[in-house]
């Protein structure tokens, strides 16, 4: 009966272990501004959104304050709530004003991109 006992805590135990691993491997890594949304921003937003470019209602994202700030029209983003934040709203389809950014590209953001953008608003939009 001992031995059945001491078989039965060690196959708990290894399984405890297994578990640990297995959900820190889930742990999802938090998005860095710099190193995961600014590569998409210099290749894909800059060249309208800068500080000499005409026609963008003002919206510069040269640098982590503007991009947070925003536009004429609306606040780009709702530090934590994606869903309210207009930056998002205009990566989708059918903005409420002005159209679908990137403007005149066909090509647009992918859902994996966008939702780069959203992730980092909702881990609270960090100058990271
Ligand atoms: C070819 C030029 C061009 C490109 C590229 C471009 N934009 Fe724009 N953007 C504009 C213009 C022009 C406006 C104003 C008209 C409108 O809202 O449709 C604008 C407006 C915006 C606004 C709203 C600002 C406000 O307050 O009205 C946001 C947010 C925005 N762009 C984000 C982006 C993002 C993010 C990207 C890259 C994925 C991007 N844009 C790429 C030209 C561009």
């Amino acid at each position: 009966m001992k031995t059945l006992t001491a078989i039965f805590f060690l196959c708990a135990i290894s399984i405890a272990i297994l578990y640990s691993q297995e959900t820190k491997k889930e742990e999802k890594k938090e998005i860095s501004l710099s190193k995961d949304l600014m590569p998409i921003i210099n290749k894909r937003c800059i060249k309208c959104h800068q500080p000499d470019s005409d026609g963008d209602n003002g919206y510069m994202m040269d640098t982590y304050e503007n991009i947070v700030k925003g536009g004429k029209y609306k606040k780009a983003v709702v530090v934590g709530k994606s869903e309210e934040s207009y930056l998002i709203t205009k990566l989708l389809p059918n903005p409420p004003k002005g159209k679908q950014m990137p403007l005149f590209s066909k090509k647009k953001l992918t859902e994996d991109e966008v939702n780069l953008f959203k992730q980092w608003i909702n881990e609270g939009a960090k100058d990271n």
